[in-house]
């Protein structure tokens, strides 16, 4: 007997023990959580949908993401490997700044992955985060669920999982445009040390004392040992000013908003009304080593439930942990609000949790944006962000072939009105 099974037959047990003991059975016993394992698939039309870079990430071949995937399912393939397949493609894809290969490094210049997959039918998922070397965690987050009772596994144990089973691992996953950014956003983050090449030609860089006490540093670098009373303040310095110039680097134009939260999601379903998902990403650009945002985590930046659809985001991944807004806008579906409805009610959710000043734009509103792809079971798509005025599409496929579908935005304007 299986894990899943066990905990299957458990709850089955459960319900005839407590009858046996003369309790009546809750009535989510009988209805709840047991019922979607048992109940019957229905047919379904296929579908598949995703983010933009699903569509237009082709790495130099025949097929995008969407295009892969959708092939896949209607050619028979296990819906998950043909979704994964898919995005392998914008993965590998070096001029995708958001997701694998050449995707934005860490504070560090470390190209840091994250991914997670779900399966409807089988009902069980694999994640992995703050991988190192791997073009495709997709497909390592696959091997999580596919050959472990484990989720997620992180850092040097998920890579060394990966190796063991044979992926090749990089030295460096950055790409000369990736690393050109981090030497740009070094720049704006810490002026006086990383000098403008221009200013410096000239003679008239700022270099500032190795020794000053202002400096802005990533966590963790230089050579102090023990602790630093003053630690919390740099730490805040850092993140503070690591934002800033993050975004001042969006707002000039050099990186595209889609790519500083970089992320593709992609969901699908097939003719036997079969669901499923993956998210894979390189995260926050220039994050403190080691953070992980919503892309690994189930409920936050992907949930399938195959009774119901798939939901899964790209964005700002930390307004998602928080709000687990994934299982959020499933639950919702379940309860019977379309794809549309449920996402623009997990948005606005966001909206309302987003209170701190520093993530606040002039208007009061979050200085952020946060999307979300639904695939209801019925094959009903909605596309929603907070504000639709940056990516304005999102995409589809299905047999009518790939298509832009328009986005819905709760908020007018943009993130940094
Ligand atoms: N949504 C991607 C991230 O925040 O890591």
């Amino acid at each position: 007997m299986d894990r899943r099974d066990f905990v299957r037959t458990s709850t089955v047990g459960l319900t005839a023990a407590a009858a046996t003991a003369g309790l009546a059975p809750h009535p989510a016993a009988a209805t709840g959580p047991v019922a979607p394992a048992i109940r019957r698939n229905r047919a379904a039309t296929p579908i598949v949908i995703s983010d933009l870079s699903g569509i237009r990430y082709k790495n130099g071949g025949p097929e995008s993401a969407v295009e892969r995937a959708f092939r896949g399912i209607t050619e028979g393939e296990d819906v998950l490997d043909a979704l994964v397949a898919g995005v392998n493609i914008p993965e590998r894809d070096p001029t995708e700044m958001g997701i694998g290969y050449g995707g934005l490094p860490n504070a560090d210049g470390v190209v840091q992955l994250d991914s997670c997959c779900m399966h409807g039918p089988r009902r069980w998922a694999g994640g992995v985060a703050a991988l190192e070397g791997i073009e495709t965690p997709s497909l390592v987050a696959k091997a999580v669920a596919e050959l472990t009772d484990h989720h997620l596994l992180v850092g040097a144990g998920a890579q060394a999982f990966a190796r063991a089973l044979g992926f090749e691992i990089e030295d460096d996953l950055n790409t000369e445009d990736s690393r050109r950014l981090w030497l740009e956003w070094r720049r704006r983050v810490d002026p006086g040390h990383w000098l403008d090449p221009e200013e410096r030609l000239r003679g008239q860089g700022r270099a500032g004392e190795e020794t000053d006490p202002d400096r802005i540093k990533p966590p963790g670098s230089g050579s102090s040992t023990g602790a630093d009373p003053d630690a919390p303040r740099r730490i805040r310095d850092f993140a503070d000013a690591s934002l800033e110039a993050g975004l001042s680097m969006v707002d000039d134009g050099l990186i595209p908003e889609g790519s500083f939260w970089g992320t593709i999601n992609c969901d699908g379903i097939n003719a036997a009304g079969d669901v499923c998902g993956v998210t894979t990403t390189s995260g926050l650009s220039w994050k403190i080593p080691g953070r992980t945002g919503d892309s690994p985590i189930l409920g936050a930046g992907l949930y399938v439930d195959n009774d119901v659809g798939a939901v899964g985001s790209t964005g700002r991944g930390e307004a998602n942990l928080y709000n687990l807004s994934s299982f959020l806008a499933v639950e919702l579906m379940r309860q019977g609000m379309g794809p549309l409805d449920a996402g623009m009610a997990t948005l606005e959710r966001i909206r309302g949790n987003t209170v701190e000043a520093r993530l606040l734009n002039a208007r009061g509103l979050p200085n952020f944006d946060v999307r979300f792809f639904l695939l209801a079971k019925s094959g009903e798509t909605a596309g929603v962000a907070l504000y639709g005025s940056g990516e304005t599409h999102y995409a589809v496929c299905t047999e009518n072939g790939a298509e832009e579908r328009p986005f819905e935005g709760l908020l007018e304007g943009s993130p940094r009105d």
